[in-house]
């Protein structure tokens, strides 16, 4: 009788359980699934249901042999939309529930390889001892991590705290970012103070990741290469092997995209967008975290209304955080909406980015919406919410040169005139870097590639370990 051949290498798999996360982490598990690895995914008992509902996640993924999801209950699973609901989930809720669990699977399942959200530092204690090794995987761009990374030396070089209001001071302590870098660009939680724990909590993991063995990020070499070879120094041991979902489309027959979305995706405006010109359309979205106030909300509207693109525009249900009773909408909003705009809760991103009608992305920039609107070259207007998003989008003004950045200030005046710049006056310039980028972002994913390449060497140096 022939000898049972060798199993296939068991890879644990740990996101922090938010959409950005988990969209981008099962992402790099189909990758793996397809390169015949065998995967289990870790995952909040709300998201499991969610993935269930609205997405097909569940009978792709099964059709893998090796797949399993493995449920955790009793996290903390409200909104994280504040500095204080991400402690609750970073400092109380996830290392207290997981800790044990982790050191269960990672003992008792086989399990060759851990790749754990770089954001759960945790995750080195729970595995430490177990002879497992960690890799880190960070949902946000290099140039985000990078500055998340330099925290420390702006404490020694004085940089921050910084005091005042002049967000325009020049931060010239971020090496590869020397030329460019304002305070406003720097993670938003820096703004906050030493004291802040968000920020303490958010610097210590980051120092962490060289502990790991290896750093996985979701990024190409042509976008992010001069940044990546700052964090290189400290992390020899890099995997970009981004844009993740461009990776999956160029390997599907079909070409479709493959939603992970935990909200009900509202198909309809695709047959809205059909009936448009081609880049003649406005897409508005600020991921699935960002809130707005009110008085915000009228100021992008009039902005939007006045810059007469026609509009889709993604309002979630919890989208406005302070409504009040001034619900009404003014009726010239109301109007304008009408003639020229979509309103829906959630859309399937990936194919309304896909659309030829659309000619640009009013974004947050989240580094996934980042990421697909520059596989699809489509110029952005950036307004960022938070943590990552501030130097986000200062790359896609100052460096890649891929559209605008209105942070700071929400103006309709400034709006509408930012929305114009982008979609008009400077429309050629901004269509043809996108372009180019986008060339550059498949390319980077073909045969040969160097984020193809990363990803045949993550999956060949997963296969020489031995559980
Ligand atoms: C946040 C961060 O800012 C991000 O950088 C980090 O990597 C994860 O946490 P989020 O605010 O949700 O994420 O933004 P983003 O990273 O852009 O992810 C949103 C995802 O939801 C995207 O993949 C996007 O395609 C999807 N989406 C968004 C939809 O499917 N439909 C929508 O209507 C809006």
């Amino acid at each position: 009788m022939d000898p049972k051949p060798p199993s296939p290498p068991h890879v644990l798999i740990f996101p922090c359980p938010a959409q950005g996360h988990v969209n981008s982490m099962l992402k790099l598990t189909e990758l793996l699934l397809r390169a015949g690895l065998h995967i289990t995914f870790l995952i909040s008992a709300k998201d499991h249901d969610r993935l269930y509902r609205f997405t097909t996640v569940h009978s792709r993924l099964s059709s893998y042999p090796g797949f399993r999801f493995h449920v955790i209950h009793g996290l903390y699973e409200g909104p994280i939309d504040t500095d204080e609901k991400l402690n609750l989930m970073l400092i109380d809720s996830l290392p207290k529930v997981t800790t044990p669990l982790l050191r269960m699977l990672l003992l008792d399942s086989q399990v060759t390889c851990f790749i754990a959200d770089g954001i759960l530092g945790f995750s080195l204690d729970a595995a430490a001892g177990t002879g497992v090794p960690v890799m880190f995987f960070r949902t946000i761009s290099a140039c985000a991590f990078w500055a998340y990374f330099c925290i420390p030396d702006l404490i020694n070089s004085g940089d921050l705290p910084f005091q005042g209001t002049n967000l325009d001071e020049r931060i010239v302590n971020v090496k590869g970012m020397e030329g460019f870098l304002r305070r406003r660009d720097l993670p938003s939680f820096c703004r906050s103070g030493l004291s802040n724990t968000t920020f303490q909590e958010v610097t210590s993991i980051t120092r962490r990741t060289p502990d790991a063995h290896a750093l996985i990020l979701n990024t190409f070499e042509d976008l992010e290469g001069p940044i990546l070879s700052h964090i290189q120094k400290h992390c020899p041991n890099i995997y970009t092997i981004g844009p993740l979902h461009a990776h999956l489309k160029a390997q599907s027959i079909s070409k479709s995209t493959s939603s992970n979305s935990l909200l009900q995706e509202d198909r309809t405006c695709i047959g809205w967008l059909d009936q448009h010109a081609p880049k003649s359309v406005l897409y508005v979205s600020f991921g699935s975290i960002a809130t707005l106030t009110r008085d915000q909300l009228i100021e992008f509207w009039h902005g939007i209304v006045n810059s007469e693109k026609p509009f889709l525009w993604v309002i979630r249900e919890d989208l406005v955080s302070s409504l009040d009773d001034e619900n009404n909408v003014p009726s010239e909003l109301e109007k304008g909406t009408k003639e020229r705009g979509y309103l829906v809760g959630w859309a399937p991103q990936e194919d309304v980015l896909t659309h030829s009608a659309v000619g640009a992305f009013l974004t947050h920039n989240g580094w996934n919406s980042t990421l697909e609107s520059i596989v699809e070259g489509v110029p952005m207007v950036s307004w960022p919410f938070f943590a990552d998003q501030q130097p986000n989008s200062r790359f896609v003004e100052a460096v890649w040169k891929l559209g605008l950045d209105m942070k700071d200030t929400c103006d309709r005046r400034i709006v509408e005139k930012i929305v114009k710049e982008v979609m008009e006056v400077r429309k050629e310039e901004f269509e043809e870097s996108a372009r180019r980028m986008a060339k550059l972002a498949k390319e980077s994913v073909s045969s040969g590639g160097s984020s193809y390449r990363n990803l045949d060497r993550l999956i060949e140096d997963i296969k020489m370990m031995t559980p």
